[in-house]
């Protein structure tokens, strides 16, 4: 596994991650009846991800993953692990952040929370309400790093603007070779001021995962053959810029296996330019 450093937290992150999210039906069915289909099969791929060195999860309150992630870590070195969740768009009041917090750090088992994100903005909630809140958590130990989710750039300079002292780390968007909005003013802004885009659908929500234009010819050019389309879409996100870090969802260990051994896949600059020339978006 590589790693690379988190923007300015000094935390090296494997440059791919986990993410958590599995879908709507079965976040409905976790939230009416307490159900949580394949959990030991999610446990286990999980499991299989930490065993490959990747240490960086990520969840969300919505997602009712957090408490498989807990299953997963538990035994693992607490600071060697980057444990990412999210707070809901309706609970962006100052209480409720802080409620929502310390109610996601008892579900994962854990004293503190590497990266809180705000997982959509709000507009019924001033953005300075929020931001006090987090930085109360950050002041008080709970949470390690700020993050956003799903802001433009405008709502992301204003919730900048809102901190007083502490800086946004990340924010997550959707991002892969099919879904590129991310580079028109995002991404330039977050290189500018190193701060992490994590790409969520990084798969293009298993689009990728099957041969895609471009894909045969850059394994010509590949001495080894061996990389299957999704590492090939996992490598064009971490190879374009230090930055971006995908977190595919994989909900099995050989998936999980497949997605971590794509660190490995380093694309050259001919190899990007290759994809390049196809738009896939
Ligand atoms: N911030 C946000 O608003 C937001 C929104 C959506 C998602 N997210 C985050 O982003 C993560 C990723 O999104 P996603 O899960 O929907 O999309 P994705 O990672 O682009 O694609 C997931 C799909 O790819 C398949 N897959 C993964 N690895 C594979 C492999 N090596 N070979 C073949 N198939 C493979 C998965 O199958 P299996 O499950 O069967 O392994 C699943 O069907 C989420 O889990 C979540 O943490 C964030």
């Amino acid at each position: 596994m590589r790693y690379k450093e988190f923007a300015k937290t000094g935390f090296k992150c494997s440059l791919v991650g986990m993410g958590t999210f599995y879908d709507a039906l079965w976040i409905a069915q976790a939230m009416i009846f307490g159900l949580q289909r394949g959990k030991d099969r999610k446990l286990d791929a999980l499991k299989a991800g930490l065993e490959a060195g990747v240490n960086f999860i990520d969840t969300a309150e919505i997602y009712r993953s957090e408490s498989i992630v807990a299953g997963a870590i538990k035994g693992s070195k607490r600071d060697e692990l980057f444990v990412a969740t999210k707070v809901f768009q309706w609970h962006l009041h100052e209480d409720a952040v802080i409620k929502s917090c310390k109610r996601s750090l008892l579900k994962l088992g854990t004293p503190y929370i590497d990266l809180y994100q705000i997982h959509m903005p709000n507009s019924r909630v001033p953005i300075g309400e929020t931001m006090g809140a987090m930085e109360k958590l950050l002041n008080d130990g709970l949470i390690r790093a700020i993050g956003i989710s799903n802001f433009s750039l405008k709502q992301m300079q204003e919730a900048e603007a809102a901190l007083k002292k502490a800086e946004i780390s990340s924010t997550q968007m959707n991002y892969s070779l099919v879904h590129r909005g991310v580079e028109k003013d995002i991404l330039p802004h977050c290189q500018k001021e190193n701060i992490a885009v994590i790409a969520y659908f990084p798969l293009g929500h298993g689009k990728l995962v099957r041969e895609f234009v471009g894909y045969a010819e850059v394994m010509k050019s590949v001495e080894d053959k061996k990389w299957t389309p999704s590492q090939v879409a996992l490598s064009w996100l971490f190879s374009r810029s230090e930055v971006i870090f995908p977190i595919p969802r994989a909900s099995t260990r050989n998936h999980v296996q497949l997605d971590a051994q794509a660190a490995d896949l380093q694309l050259t600059p001919d190899q990007m330019q290759i994809l390049e020339r196809y738009n896939l978006a």
